[in-house]
């Protein structure tokens, strides 16, 4: 529809019809069941008129049950407003990818920028126009369940992923394909305090800009067509009703013009944070920051129009938002067609096909962290005979917890992974005890007796299981472990304080290793997971994440060989909890252990741990063995006009061929702004066949040294820096350079 007429329409719109889009409810709403009048409509307190004047609804898939629910919905809409089908389709929509923080370990941007076009396409066929994804905070702290939504601790590497997992939604979305991205949230989301769901977020404005904005910024600038703001207050203001947040940083200074959206129910949610007093209060803050949605609560259905029949708000402030609304169902085409992609043929031939399965195995392959692998054990030669061992042996629940359309049963088990590699004969499988035991837990969770009682072995199974488990790993060459938190241990609402293993798994490790067998872990988790109790009874691991549809069958590529794993963390694994947060590119510090002369009870450590994590961030092993050696500079003086190159030199010291991740890191030595030990500003992915040595060039720019002052101004400081260049932010070769003033 031509603009003008889109501005004609939204001026014959009523006050309630323009209000109406600025609300999305839920699926539930617009069905017609007495349950719905006396459930969710009454405790929202609206009316049947008012939820069909809703612009936009929450978590509907499917081709059909999108294609009724516009059909219903346009006989009620006065002036035929198509209603905009809005899910959370975070990490694959039914072929699921591995989580955020598996994709992040990647370290591939452009093959997860694949993922998500493949992900759009499964979404447009069900009848879906945005998706409430990318989640880009940045995150330190593993204790929040939400570290699995996100691609980990780095503002460089995050910003890339950001932008690549925008730009795969968004492929040519004015051309009827793809669907709208709406990263979240905004902002610092990812820095809640003790790392528990929903909490405050304190932080410097400088910090702030330095390390938790650039992700955003990165997806604003790909061209993002929606933002939602936060559930956190930052520095005191919840995002939902922080002008300045909004309006401010993110419309003004960076120009972003598309729809913002609150998360759920956060407008009416101010009142709780003590921010403001009424609902109506609460409406009128949220529409003076610019948030244009109000998802799922009652404040702006039940409020708007008395703030602006008394004067309280001014109209042109719904019209702009409406306006943004209108905008976007008119690039998504709806006007002239409302089902879009919504067709059921098309859905079922698009939806899971194996070439999109292929793309998933190929993620979840390189999204593998092999941790450790003492002599050589992995991989494993496939006529050795193999006990798999452990709650995630033969268990489809592998899509981990916001993978809330993806179908379980669709996914491969390790199991039937193992069995495609393996004679049966060689392959013996065994449970050995439950994934969570704590019935105290699992009721927290919202379980029933009864399911709770469906999930979990009975005493006997347990012992029967046990036993098997262990006559399974006597007889064996080599034992499998697959271990790993419940899906419900992470996620939404997923916070923990101990980020170990649940405990019987532990006992489970312990007793397999007093066999005196070989044992392999294979981990399935949402967060990086303390191992430090179990790490020494192992000989190798493998941090496989919630890998997806097709972990099953990446676990067991890895395990046999078929590929070389490449992966490297993007978030620290601690050593133990009380670390966190915990990250790599922390602020230099007065005493800290590497250079300090004070005795060592003086300087910033721990007198109970040690000061470094178990596996630090860009870690990773490979079947491959590459030797960095002669790192230099072209020159080690220049000004801010010029670059300096830097080579490094890297040799495949193995007979195995593999992708090598080169990692660049920058300290700046002296700033007017404490700077961090090493901030990561380049890598490159490199694939080296056996014996091969290979030089690798890295351009170095001042953009690359530039940090914010305390006039947050972002500039770079003349002087001295250290240049590292290795396989992890810990494990680097070093030189110096300075920037001429
Ligand atoms: C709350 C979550 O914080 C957000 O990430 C999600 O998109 C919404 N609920 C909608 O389900």
């Amino acid at each position: 529809m031509e603009n003008s007429k889109l501005k004609k329409l939204l001026d014959d719109m009523s006050l309630e019809e323009k209000i109406g889009q600025m609300v999305q409810l839920s699926g539930e709403f617009f069905n017609n069941d007495d349950n719905v009048v006396t459930g969710p409509r009454k405790k929202l307190g609206i009316s049947k008129k008012q939820v069909f004047l809703a612009g936009s609804v929450l978590n509907v898939v499917g081709a059909k049950k999108t294609h009724q629910l516009q059909e219903e919905y346009l006989k009620h809409s006065p002036h035929k407003i198509p209603l905009l089908f809005m899910s959370d389709i975070i990490y694959g929509l039914k072929t699921v990818y591995p989580i955020p923080l598996g994709m992040g370990a990647t370290w591939n941007p452009s093959l997860i920028e694949k993922a998500y076009q493949n992900t759009a396409a499964e979404a447009y066929a069900s009848g879906n126009q945005v998706s409430f994804a990318p989640m880009v905070d940045l995150v330190h702290d593993a204790r929040w369940g939400r570290v699995l939504e996100s691609t980990g601790e780095d503002p460089y590497l995050n910003s890339l992923f950001a932008a690549s997992m925008v730009k795969g939604f968004q492929k040519d979305l004015g051309k009827n394909r793809g669907i709208a991205s709406c990263i979240k949230h905004f902002a610092a989301y990812g820095a809640v305090e003790s790392g528990r769901e929903y909490n405050s977020v304190d932080m410097s404005e400088r910090r702030l800009k330095q390390e938790y904005l650039p992700s955003y910024k990165a997806a604003v600038d790909a061209g993002v067509e929606m933002v939602m703001a936060s559930f956190n207050t930052l520095n005191g203001i919840p995002a939902t009703g922080n002008k300045w947040l909004l309006k401010n940083i993110l419309r003004e200074e960076w120009g972003f013009n598309g729809i913002l959206i609150s998360d759920y129910a956060a407008i009416n949610e101010l009142v709780a944070h003590g921010f403001a007093e009424s609902q109506q209060q609460a409406a009128k803050l949220a529409v003076e920051a610019t948030v244009d949605i109000d998802m799922q609560s009652s404040a702006y259905v039940n409020e708007l129009k008395s703030l602006i029949e008394n004067g309280l708000l001014n109209v042109e402030k719904i019209n702009d938002a409406v306006w943004r609304v209108l905008l976007l169902k008119n690039k998504l085409g709806l006007f002239e067609d409302p089902y879009r992609g919504a067709n059921e043929k098309i859905e079922e031939k698009s939806l899971l096909t194996p070439k999109k399965r292929q793309l998933a195995r190929e993620v979840a392959d390189k999204a593998i962290v092999l941790l450790k692998n003492k002599d050589d054990l992995l991989p494993l030669n496939k006529h050795s005979s193999v006990a798999l061992i452990g709650p995630y042996a033969d268990e489809h629940e592998l899509l981990g917890l916001w993978a809330v359309h993806g179908d379980r049963k669709e996914s491969v088990t390790i199991n039937q992974a193992f069995s495609e590699v393996i004679e049966s004969k060689h392959l013996s499988v065994a449970k050995g005890t439950n994934i969570l035991d704590d019935r105290t837990m699992l009721k927290g969770f919202g379980l029933s007796d009864e399911s709770i009682d469906k999930m979990l072995l009975t005493d006997t199974q347990k012992e029967t299981e046990h036993e098997k488990a262990i006559s399974a790993a006597k007889k064996s060459d080599v034992v499998v472990m697959a271990v790993g938190e419940h899906t419900l241990e992470s996620g939404e609402a997923g916070s923990r304080t101990d980020i170990t293993l649940p405990y019987q798994q532990k006992q489970l490790i312990h007793d397999i290793a007093n066999l005196g067998k070989k044992i392999v872990l294979v981990l399935i988790s949402g967060r990086p997971l303390v191992l430090t109790d179990v790490i020494n009874d192992v000989d190798a691991v493998i941090e496989a994440w919630f890998p997806g549809t097709e972990g099953g069958h990446a676990i067991a590529d890895v395990v046999f060989g078929d590929v070389n794993p490449s992966g490297r963390l993007s978030m620290t694994f601690p050593y133990n909890v009380g670390q966190e947060p915990i990250y790599y590119n922390e602020l230099s510090t007065g005493r800290s252990v590497k250079t300090s002369k004070h005795s060592s009870r003086f300087m910033s450590r721990y007198i109970d741990a040690p000061v470094t994590p178990l596996f630090p961030f860009g870690y990773g092993l490979s079947y491959h063995r590459a030797i960095y050696s002669n790192l230099n500079v072209n020159k080690n003086k220049f000004s801010s006009d010029e670059s300096i190159k830097a080579t490094v030199d890297i040799e495949n010291n193995s007979y195995y061929s593999g992708i090598e991740t080169v990692q660049l890191y920058i300290q700046d030595m002296f700033a007017s702004v404490v700077q961090p030990e090493k901030n990561l500003k380049a890598f490159q992915q490199i694939y080296l066949s056996a014996h091969e040595k290979r030089r690798v060039t890295f351009t170095i720019n001042v953009e690359m040294l530039k940090f914010y002052n305390t006039n947050l101004d972002y500039i770079a400081e003349p002087g001295d820096f250290k240049l590292y260049i290795g396989k992890n932010s810990q494990d680097v070769l070093e030189t110096n350079f300075t920037l001429l003033g």
